[in-house]
């Protein structure tokens, strides 16, 4: 069957594309829509067209499989210029999404209807390239600079009720948008048609706006290009005729889709949609969801409880006593409050998320609950009398998840009936907006109880990624190695601050010796601690000496660094310096790549160990946990892509 066909409603034709999953813009569809306006305006009995697609969604852009071979004709710049100057005028009927490509597509029409729950946008920055069939230049003329800025520079789609108001939609369709897209195109459109958008003039904004807008991008892109390549584009648009513009756009287009930023965007875009539903599980199904409860109302239960809410399942919060249990729930308002301040949540929607937690003390409450998550207290003892409690309450079938992330789940599990309904799900702080889930099966755990903890995942918005037992499991474990090598590098004479300087550079938010200051010295410690206690040969390390010495990170207004009362501004430590003296020589001076090259190496290293012991299943994995957990620059691919790629 053909993946473009023609249908004809009286004089409307319909042209229905039909490539699954997402409508991409394959060769064939491209040829298909090329094709069909051929024929179209050459068809004496046709008036208007009506461009719709089969399936879930609208064109979900460009085919990014694709876009490691050269492009092959037609291309795509040249089949919208054919749809929008084709004799019959063009409507595009949208449903689902319309992004990227698949926008400039509708852009392209001289209407766009689209149904209630529709998005349109241009993401192409997220993929490290800008749009490359003229949706700089068209969206512009739609709906003027300061709106198209937003919408190609941030790469965020927007709904349908807010495109409307921007006037990238014409109109919103409830009910049967196909029947209504016919109607629209049947009953004539006003007269005259509105003019192609590339005979529009482009608008023009002042110096000023440009000048700021790049500096606002740049500070937000921390090195990564797309954004102010987009951003050019857009000024390109209304600096010059349409046709210059177009050029600009393609070859910046073209330019950006072979560089490395690009590759490794699609790495992780690839990597993040196969996550969530492993090869390994396929026509395994998953226990049904209908309710959850979270064991502990700490901060990290409280935000485990939140994710459920927003996934709208209704949740049990159990605490030890009445008054952790209203300090669990005041936890959870607090989060509401804050996703209300940001504009994330309207004030009923957060008092309606708070009032589908119940609090508890009693274990009984859980009789009909389908899924249990412990996060009480890191210590095995607590841990094993809270499973001890849910094997006695919980239905067999109840699956029963612990939250720890340094433990050994076989432990915790151990003497609980029916095993195999029991894994780690290992969620990061805070658990309602971190998207990184890690998840732990002991060997016990049955495959059903596996695909609960991916299906829960999906349900919650996260990138699950299974992780084997070690110490940290994937993401700390790493992370300890990431740490020991910054120390490594102070040891050997480089300045603490040098080592944060050059891993902004990279790209992250924060260095790791700011990271730690910001999140306090004190628990790795006692986990060192801890293991020393237990007889394990643990090596001081330079953080144990900051904490002997009272220096915990902020809280304590100090630890690699100092602080001023209220300023969260690291200050170089005069006391710091005295403390380490003795554990620093003096080696070679490096320079940022060099300190991040050693880092990311590490890293590397340890993720390429990770593989081989089988924790986790496949490097596009570890680069999950990086991104999502531990805040690795996407556009970088995580730290198995970004060295794979530089070693090979
Ligand atoms: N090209 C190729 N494959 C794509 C694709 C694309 N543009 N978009 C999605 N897919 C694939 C996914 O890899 C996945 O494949 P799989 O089933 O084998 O894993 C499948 O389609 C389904 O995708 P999702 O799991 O993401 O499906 P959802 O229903 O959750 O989401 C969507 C649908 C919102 C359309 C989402 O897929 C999406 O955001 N897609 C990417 C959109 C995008 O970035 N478009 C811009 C492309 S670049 C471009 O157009 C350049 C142009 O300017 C020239």
């Amino acid at each position: 069957m053909s993946i473009v066909t023609i249908a004809r409603e009286g004089n409307i034709a319909v042209v229905t594309i039909d490539n699954a999953p997402v409508n991409a813009l394959s060769q064939a569809v491209r040829q298909g829509l090329s094709d069909a306006v051929a024929e179209l305006d050459r068809d004496p009995d046709v008036s208007a067209v009506v461009l719709t697609c089969a399936g879930r969604t609208f064109i979900a852009g460009a085919d990014v499989s694709e876009f490691d071979k050269p492009p092959q004709p037609p291309h795509l710049p040249d089949v919208v210029s054919a749809i929008e100057l084709a004799a019959k005028p063009w409507v595009a009927a949208i449903h689902g999404s319309a992004l990227g490509g698949g926008f400039e597509v509708a852009l392209g029409c001289r209407f766009r209807l689209a149904s209630a729950e529709a998005m349109v946008g241009l993401p192409e920055v997220t993929l490290g390239i800008v749009p490359g069939a003229g949706g700089t230049v068209r969206s512009v003329r739609l709906a003027g600079v300061e709106a198209a800025v937003d919408l190609v520079t941030t790469g965020k789609p927007v709904r349908a009720a807010r495109a409307l108001e921007l006037g990238l939609v014409d109109k919103i369709v409830e009910g049967d948008l196909r029947a209504a897209a016919i109607a629209f195109a049947g009953v004539g459109f006003s007269n005259p048609l509105p003019q192609p958008l590339s005979l529009r003039p482009a608008p023009l904004a002042p110096e000023s706006f440009w000048t700021e807008a790049e500096a606002a991008i740049a500070k937000r892109a921390r090195g990564e290009v797309a954004p102010l390549k987009a951003l050019a584009c857009l000024r390109r648009a209304t600096e010059t005729d349409f046709s210059t513009a177009m050029q600009f756009e393609r070859a910046t287009f073209l330019e950006l889709r072979v560089t490395r930023q690009a590759a490794a965007l699609r790495h992780v875009f690839f990597a993040e949609r196969a996550a969530p539903r492993p090869k390994a599980l396929t026509g395994v199904q998953a226990c049904p969801l209908r309710n959850a409860a979270v064991i502990g109302g700490g901060t990290m239960g409280a935000g485990i409880a939140a994710a459920l809410r927003d996934a709208g399942l209704p949740v049990i919060l159990i605490e030890r006593d009445e008054a952790a249990v209203q300090r669990g729930i005041a936890n959870l308002r607090d989060i509401f409050a804050g996703a209300v301040k940001r504009g994330r949540l309207t004030e009923a929607a957060a008092e309606a998320r708070l009032a589908g937690v119940v609090g508890a003390t009693d274990y009984a409450a859980l009789a009909d609950t389908d899924l249990v998550i412990e996060a009480v207290f890191e210590e095995l003892s607590v841990k094993r009398q809270v499973f001890a409690q849910l094997g006695r309450v919980c239905r067999p079938d109840a699956v029963l998840a612990t939250n720890t992330s340094y433990l050994d789940p076989r432990a915790i599990a151990e003497g609980l009936p029916n095993p195999e309904r029991f894994i780690g799900l290992h969620f990061f702080s805070p658990a309602n907006i971190m998207k990184l889930l890690e998840i732990v099966p002991v060997p016990q755990t049955a495959d059903a109880t596996l695909a609960t903890g991916f299906a829960l995942g999906r349900m919650l918005g996260k990138v699950p990624v299974r992780a084997g037992i070690c110490e940290g499991f994937i993401g700390n474990r790493i992370l300890k190695r990431y740490r020991a090598e910054a120390e490594a590098l102070v040891r050997q004479g480089v300045a603490i601050a040098a080592v944060d300087v050059a891993m902004r550079g990279y790209g992250f938010a924060m260095g790791p010796f700011e990271a730690q200051d910001l999140g306090g010295l004190d628990i790795a410690f006692l986990q060192r601690e801890g293991a020393r206690a237990a007889g394990q040969d643990v090596p001081e390390t330079l953080g144990d000496i900051l904490v002997r010495a009272g220096r915990k990170g902020q809280k304590t207004a100090g630890g690699w660094y100092d602080y001023k009362a209220g300023d969260r501004r690291p200050l170089a430590s005069k006391e710091v310096t005295r403390l380490l003296a003795a554990q620093i020589q003096h080696g070679p001076i490096l320079d940022g790549e060099a300190i991040a090259d050693r880092l990311v190496g590490a890293m590397a290293r340890e993720g390429e160990a990770i593989l081989a012991e089988g924790i986790a299943e496949k490097a596009s994995d570890i680069d999950l946990v990086e991104i999502h957990g531990y805040g690795f620059p996407r556009w970088r691919g995580g730290p198995m892509f970004a060295t794979r790629q530089t070693s090979a």
